[in-house]
């Protein structure tokens, strides 16, 4: 097993707005990276930030947060790429693509020329898009760029499931797959609460609704979270942030975690030439292995879907 990342423990953040200081600041209380470094194409933000954080270095575990340049690319165990134009109130992920995939290849080519080592971990949106993007290219074997994908909608459903059920949230196990956006859906069959898979939960609770509409009530909220946020607050960062924290701890770790990152596909589930939210085994090395959940006809019709979506605006880039 490789582990050279280990010592090094250095991320790297591109993009030092609302979502990659808010990450910084959460990876800094949990203490799981030796230094982290803000890149950002208004330095002094990210110096900004770097500094803010250093003041409350007193109160966190022992760390170095500070701004940095394309240099520090070079031995980094993780690149955290949170730049891009964010959704306008309306707009969906997938408008911003054009946008965003402009700036991902420049932060790649950036990383390639500085030959670093490091795991690649894309968070601007859209994502699905933006990790294929970044993993074509960068040239390197696929588990090395992975997506944020639908870690955090997976956290949003499990937040539904538990506040609707009654549940402590760390006892519901459940998943959204797909695109990080419109037509990502919930993978019903393999959602766990305290052990038993939902159904029969269900069966001995008086207060959730199981329904086709219940359920449909919460894919909706669900999919239209940062939505409702965005109109709120014009953007979201700290359930972001959280998520991210939990890919790190995974890589940085190497915990060998599950959890529904947008991973290249390969002939998983019959399809590739696209990246999407698949329950995926991440590591050191990154996706460590795309598990392949024998999902039914409507869930597997939904996957397929949200594919094709995807490989459509893939095809529009000329990948
Ligand atoms: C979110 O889902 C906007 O992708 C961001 O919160």
């Amino acid at each position: 097993m490789e582990t050279e990342h280990w010592k090094a423990r250095k991320v790297v953040i591109v993009g030092a707005g609302a979502v990659g200081s808010t990450y910084a600041y959460t990876l800094a209380l949990r203490g799981l990276a030796d230094e982290i470094v803000l890149i950002d194409y208004n330095r002094d933000l990210a110096k900004g930030q770097a500094l803010d954080m250093m003041h409350g270095q007193a109160f966190f575990p022992s760390i170095q947060i500070r701004d940095g340049d394309q240099s520090d690319y070079a031995d980094a165990a993780l690149i955290v790429i949170t730049a891009g134009a964010k959704q306008q109130p309306g707009e969906s992920r997938l408008q911003l693509v054009q946008k965003n995939a402009a700036i991902i290849n420049g932060c790649m080519d950036q990383i390639l020329a500085q030959n670093s080592p490091a795991v690649v971990l894309i968070v601007s949106n859209p994502v699905d898009i933006l990790t294929y993007v970044a993993h074509k290219r960068s040239g390197w074997p696929r588990g090395r760029v992975l997506g944020s994908g639908t870690v955090l909608d997976s956290a949003r459903f499990r937040h539904q499931l538990a506040t609707r059920c009654g549940v402590d949230v760390h006892n519901v196990h459940a998943h959204i797959m797909g695109e990080h956006g419109d037509s990502e859906f919930a993978a019903w069959s393999i959602t766990n609460m305290a052990g038993m898979p939902i159904e029969q939960f269900c069966k001995s609770c008086a207060k959730c609704d199981n329904s086709e509409l219940g359920r449909k009530a919460i894919v909706h909220a669900v999919r239209h979270s940062a939505y409702h946020i965005i109109d709120y607050k014009g953007a979201t960062w700290f359930a972001v942030a959280l998520a991210m924290t939990q890919i790190t701890a995974a890589i940085l770790r190497n915990q060998s975690s599950v959890l529904t990152v947008s991973a290249v596909l390969d002939g998983e589930y019959g399809e590739q030439g696209v990246a999407l939210g698949v329950p995926s085994i991440v590591s050191v090395n990154g996706v460590d292995q795309v598990l392949e959940v024998a999902l039914p006809p409507d869930e597997s019709k939904a996957f397929h879907n949200s594919a094709a979506t995807l490989r459509e605006i893939i095809a529009s880039l000329g990948l």
